[in-house]
């Protein structure tokens, strides 16, 4: 598939210009229908590696491929007319070097469509977020808890306590100065979170992290209340759908097995057979 600008969505610069303005919204999404009903309401939309727990029931997002980022990534764009598309790089496709970073955030771009790709590290990754934006790949930046190094952090534990706190700073001025045109600040203290929004030039992007970010993003499934295996406590649950789904299923299990599902009006009657 090649890549179709969306020509009403705002694009990396016009992200950056919203600092200190309007609280940008964001979600996650994976699925055409989902895109298309948060397409009005979101300023970007991210296809999160979070697809792997979410929709594919992966233990942790260590083992998302290029392929499903990929494919969730062209669904989501048919999907979108007015939200910015941003795709997460998945664990092991950018770290190794600047290079195949480059070459992993192009392939997601012309295959896609996306106007933007994410990934995770701080002071480590400054290096290859200004290798990839000279080159005319818009980066947002992912600090704080970063899911890919659950195995290095212990666990997806609040980062940025105490003695720690300095270090999220640092990375959040590392991504900053490296031309990241946002970072997503995930499980870092308020107060932390909030010192990071006033010093850095570019929007914070906040999950469990502020209401003082420049904007918030959460995952559309956790929120909806489909993804029930755990539940953070930065999450909100705007609805609580899973349960809702759930018995919608039972109700047809039961209606088919009392033969009450089809009724008259789901089934195409014959005429009855003309004589002779
Ligand atoms: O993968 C994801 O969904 C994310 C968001 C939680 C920020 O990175």
């Amino acid at each position: 598939m090649s890549a179709t600008a969306k020509k009403q969505a705002p694009n990396a610069e016009d992200i950056r210009a919203r600092k200190g303005g309007t609280p940008l919204v964001s979600l996650t999404a994976y699925t055409t229908p989902m895109a298309r009903l948060m397409d009005a309401h979101c300023d970007f939309v991210l296809v999160g590696d979070s697809v792997g727990m979410v929709l594919h029931g992966l233990t942790s997002t260590l083992s998302v491929t290029m392929e499903m980022m990929i494919l969730h990534g062209q669904a989501v764009s048919r999907g979108l007319d007015k939200a910015m598309l941003v795709i997460d790089m998945p664990f092991a496709s950018y770290e190794e070097s600047p290079q195949q970073a480059f070459r992993n955030a192009a392939r997601l771009m012309s295959e896609t469509g996306c106007a933007a790709v994410k990934l995770e590290g701080g002071v480590e990754m400054a290096e290859t977020i200004r290798f990839l934006v000279k080159r005319g790949i818009p980066v947002m930046a992912h600090i704080g808890l970063t899911p890919q190094s659950i195995n290095t952090l212990g666990g997806y534990k609040v980062q940025g306590r105490e003695e720690q706190a300095e270090a999220v700073l640092a990375d959040a001025r590392a991504v900053a100065e490296a031309g990241a045109f946002s970072v997503v600040l995930e499980k870092v203290p308020q107060v932390l979170a909030d010192k990071i929004t006033a010093e850095v030039a570019i929007p914070t992007i906040g999950i469990g992290a502020s209401a003082g970010c420049d904007g918030q993003i959460l995952v559309v499934d956790d929120m909806l209340g489909f993804f029930t295996a755990f539940k953070p406590k930065f999450v909100k649950r705007y609805a609580d759908l899973g349960p809702l789904a759930e018995a919608a299923i039972a109700e047809y299990a039961a209606e088919v097995r009392a033969r009450s599902f089809p009724a008259a009006e789901h089934v195409f009657a014959d005429q009855a057979p003309s004589k002779g």
